[in-house]
């Protein structure tokens, strides 16, 4: 194989790509993304990947289905232009809460999008923090399933006094998340017991843990609409929590998600760059943490063939 490693961008988060790149100190390979007048979409690699090992950075963001049709056909692009090996790098899989069959005849659509990423032309998977571990499962290419628990971790270390802190889980499904995140930090975890009543509303019942008089972090793979979030912040203010923080990978904040959490009773909120979060989003309370030195160096050990495991030792 070509020695050289080759980094594309489709358009839902062309500014991690191009901190990726400057990581790794490499340009970013150009790639034109078109339309015709029937709206097909139509891409073009527009330099030599013959014998390459190459990466498309894409995370399914709004317009998701587009989003993910430019990958498919970067994919399949590559693939047609004799790429070596062609690793989609999808740092936030939208379609990983699509991961069972909770209603009756419906699609578990991250196996959908799983089969067909490999039907479009990946060899391997390199992704970040999947709402549920088990989704790694749905695919039948080689997954790289990096975590910024650490990153987001470290910064409560390093901007809090952690000595009065308490990690939350919002639901029992987050349980073994907070659970590493709580770990990490060495403070006590307590869990919300929470029913989903729709795509933007949540119940929440009791506390499983001390919060009263205490500083809390929630901690979430995920803030979306933000209904679970504040739901949250006030199932832990009437538990007597102190303040409350939050800390979650994906910075999704769609729909209400902006008006809600600068309404509600927060001290700090803290994502990472998964998703790009844009400026007209970007408010006092809010930190966006960068994954790109993560992203690069799990980049740099797959192409050379180094544990990607070991960056989390
Ligand atoms: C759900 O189980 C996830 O962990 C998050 O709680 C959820 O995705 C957040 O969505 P929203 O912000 O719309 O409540």
């Amino acid at each position: 194989m070509n020695d050289a490693l080759q980094i594309f961008a489709c358009n839902s988060n062309r500014a991690l790509a191009a901190e990726i790149c400057h990581k790794l100190g490499l340009r970013l390979s150009p790639l034109e993304i078109s339309r015709f007048s029937n709206d097909n979409l139509h891409v073009q690699i527009q330099e030599n990947v013959r014998e390459r090992d190459v990466y498309v950075i894409q995370s399914f963001t709004e317009p998701v289905s587009d989003h993910i049709m430019e990958l498919f056909i970067t994919l399949d692009a590559l693939r047609s232009a004799s790429a070596r090996r062609v690793t989609a790098v999808i740092p936030y899989y939208s379609y990983a809460r699509s991961d069972k069959k909770d209603a009756p005849r419906i699609s578990i659509t991250g196996r959908l999008i799983a089969d067909m990423l490999k039907t479009a032309g990946a060899d391997r998977v390199l992704t970040m923090d999947l709402h549920a571990d088990q989704v790694h499962g749905f695919f039948s290419v080689p997954v790289d399933h990096l975590t910024a628990i650490p990153t987001i971790a470290d910064y409560f270390r390093d901007n809090h006094d952690l000595g009065n802190m308490v990690a939350v889980a919002t639901d029992a499904g987050g349980a073994k998340r907070v659970g590493r995140f709580s770990e990490r930090l060495g403070i006590p975890m307590a869990i919300i017991d929470k029913r989903r009543v729709s795509d933007t509303q949540v119940k929440q019942g009791e506390v499983v843990g001390q919060v009263a008089g205490r500083d809390v972090v929630i901690f979430e793979d995920e803030i979306s609409t933000g209904g679970t979030l504040v739901s949250t912040i006030e199932t832990l203010k009437r538990a007597g929590a102190r303040t409350v923080h939050a800390g979650a990978v994906h910075g999704v904040l769609c729909g209400p998600a902006i008006e809600r959490l600068r309404a509600a009773e927060i001290e700090s909120i803290v994502v990472t760059n998964t998703v790009n979060v844009p400026s007209e989003k970007h408010f006092e309370k809010l930190t966006v943490l960068t994954v790109a030195p993560l992203l690069a160096a799990a980049i740099e050990r797959i192409h050379s063939g180094a544990s990607v495991g070991a960056l989390f030792e």
